[in-house]
């Protein structure tokens, strides 16, 4: 052993074997995906499986699409060539009434959490049922606080979203994501402007709720201390494809160039090469 492992080993102890005797069967799949914005590629050949029960971190630089690759999985995005696939179905040219359908499979916590300010936090909770189901108002304030509990934010319903921290904002936000009972959960640098023991209060949140919902999760990040806390494996999405794919423990061992300097501008591995 030539490298010194400073990053916690929870995600690693997180497999069980029942877990990993679990087929596997992609929730989420891109073939060949490219997608270009005018004249810059982003996307440029991206293949890339999801599995169910899985928590797959997309790591990667500022700019490289990270975002772009969560907005084809939603089919916000439609690629320019290739094909997006979500439980087995080509999504890539369906028509705005059928990606509703698609879409209610997902819950997505985005970046800047986007509460709405004029709102309580019990109206930002309950806005996605009131938008998509019929819901009587009993069964609306049942399901909010079930949500608001499992983001550890209980009796917070009749607070304004300016009264909460940064960290309380985002959990809002994920209570929000998940108040129609997703069966992915597709997160948008969760940790991003956090301080750190928010930023790990997150994490373990993101832990908890796999386990306890028996969801997916996808989790886009550049903050590899998050990664390695809450992934089951790691996509590298570099230059417009996903450059390296594997487990925890094999992106601390990876010698692929780029993902070791990645890994290393953290402390993940060593900074001294191994001999
Ligand atoms: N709708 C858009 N129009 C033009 N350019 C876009 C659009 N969406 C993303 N881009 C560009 O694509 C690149 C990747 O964006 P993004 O996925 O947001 O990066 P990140 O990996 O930081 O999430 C960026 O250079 C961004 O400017
Ligand atoms: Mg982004």
């Amino acid at each position: 052993m030539t490298e010194s492992i400073t990053t916690d080993r929870r995600a690693t102890e997180r497999q069980t074997p029942e877990r990993r005797r679990q087929p596997r069967e992609p929730f989420v799949e891109f073939q060949d995906v490219f997608k270009k914005y005018g004249p810059k590629a982003v996307l440029r050949g991206a293949t890339l499986k999801v599995y169910r029960g899985e928590v797959l971190v997309i790591l990667g630089g500022s700019g490289t699409g990270k975002s772009v690759t969560l907005r084809h999985m939603l089919g916000l995005e439609a690629p320019d060539s290739g094909r997006v696939f979500v439980e087995e179905e080509d999504i890539t040219d369906l028509p705005e009434e059928d990606l509703y359908r698609v879409r209610k499979k997902f819950g997505m916590l985005f970046q800047s959490g986007a509460l709405f300010d004029s709102m309580t936090v019990f109206e930002n909770v309950a806005f996605p049922l009131r938008e998509h189901t019929d819901m009587s108002e009993d069964e609306i304030a049942r399901a909010v606080r079930e949500k608001l509990e499992l983001v550890h934010l209980p009796n917070t319903e009749h607070l304004m979203p300016v009264d909460l921290s940064g960290g309380m904002r985002k959990r809002v936000g994920l209570a929000r994501s998940i108040v129609l009972d997703p069966q992915v959960i597709l997160y948008d640098e969760p940790t991003t402007g956090l301080d750190p023991i928010t930023s790990q209060k997150i994490n373990e949140l993101i832990v908890d709720l796999q386990t306890k919902l028996s969801v997916t999760s996808v989790v886009v990040t550049h903050d590899i201390q998050s990664a390695f806390s809450v992934g089951d494996r790691i996509a590298f999405l570099n230059q417009g494809v996903f450059e390296w794919v594997g487990t925890m423990d094999a992106a601390r061992d990876s010698d692929h160039p780029k993902l070791r300097e990645f890994l290393k501008a953290s402390a993940v591995v060593a900074a001294q090469p191994s001999k």
